[in-house]
């Protein structure tokens, strides 16, 4: 095969997929290239199914940023994966500052959840039930959620979830847990616990924003977090660099993209791949991490770069 896609089904995957944003919609040259279900066929809304974005004010549901992605998806014939519905980020303050009691926030999430992913019933192929839960030494994030209901709100969020879309797979997700380490650990042991407690759990999701020349042992981990009876899945893989790129630094991250690709290829959970854009256009990394980017396989100009056929060449 020579598209993404495609490869990763000759593979015996279910997809290779990309984030979109819907102001990238309005792109033609862009979406020529998004659209093509051979070359991606899976799709991820960057932001506009976060908490802010579909329930800005309490029991108030907004759904058109959502329903946009959705609709490009089932369009091109392409898998949609939710995201997210519980993270302490990109959350609305009438969530974090109304100092609800354990109760009224149990109630709060169970409907956050179930009505966002009841929204896409039989839409979604999975969803990102909790968003990063964890410190990177293992600890439990200290946001509202942990902080109000202990680690309660996780089988509250999941409950919620399966009842709304009982045919989506439920993930957890998160960064640093790429390479073994204590973020992993603790992430392995909640899936285990949840797993033993009749917790409807499906997956978990390996966000893999990584640096070029720095990978940490994927193969292992991915082969670890499968050995839990979980599917894994790499849901926002982007592979940065200091800019700007030398041509050997985009060199390194071809091999790198091949090695992450190659890793999930090698472990039979690992259902599929989401690049976190396809395009450095509109990658996140130069807004969030100060004088890096090109962490994308397609450059600014929509170019494929060396990245692409590492992609393949995991294949
Ligand atoms: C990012 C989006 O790409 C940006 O547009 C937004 O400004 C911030 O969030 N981990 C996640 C994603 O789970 O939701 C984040 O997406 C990137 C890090």
């Amino acid at each position: 095969a020579t598209k993404l896609n495609a490869a990763a089904v000759a593979a015996g995957k279910k997809y290779f997929g990309s984030a979109t944003d819907n102001n990238e919609l309005s792109d033609t040259a862009y979406v020529n290239i998004l659209k093509d279900g051979q070359q991606f066929g899976q799709i991820t809304p960057a932001n506009s199914m976060k908490w802010d974005a579909t329930e800005p004010n309490r029991g108030q549901f907004t759904f058109t940023g959502g329903d946009q992605i959705a609709n490009f998806a089932k369009a091109n014939g392409q898998l949609l994966r939710g995201h997210n519905c519980v993270w302490y980020n990109q959350l609305p303050g009438w969530v974090t500052n109304s100092g609800f009691n354990s109760s009224t926030l149990s109630s709060v999430v169970s409907t956050h959840c179930g009505t966002v992913v009841g929204h896409y019933k039989g839409q979604a192929y999975a969803w990102d039930v909790i968003n990063e839960a964890f410190n990177d030494d293992g600890t439990w994030r200290s946001d509202v959620f942990y902080n109000t209901l202990g680690q309660a709100f996780v089988p509250t969020a999941f409950q919620a979830a399966r009842a709304a879309d009982p045919d989506a797979k439920l993930y957890i997700n998160d960064y640093n847990i790429e390479g073994p380490g204590a973020k992993a650990n603790a992430v392995s042991n909640l899936v285990s616990t949840l797993k033993a407690q009749g917790v409807p759990i499906d997956g978990i999701g390996v966000q893999a924003h990584l640096i070029v020349g720095q990978l940490p042992n994927l193969a292992q981990q991915l082969a670890s977090f499968g050995s839990l009876g979980v599917e894994v899945a790499i849901t926002e893989l982007d592979i940065r660099t200091t800019l700007p790129a030398s041509s050997a630094t985009l060199q390194q991250q071809q091999r790198d993209y091949q090695t992450v690709i190659a890793a999930c290829k090698g472990v039979a959970g690992c259902v599929g791949v989401t690049v976190w854009d396809y395009t450095d256009k509109y990658s996140w990394v130069p807004n969030t991490f100060s004088g890096q980017g090109a962490a994308c396989p397609w450059d600014q100009n929509l170019q494929p770069k060396p990245a692409v056929q590492g992609i393949l060449n995991g294949w």
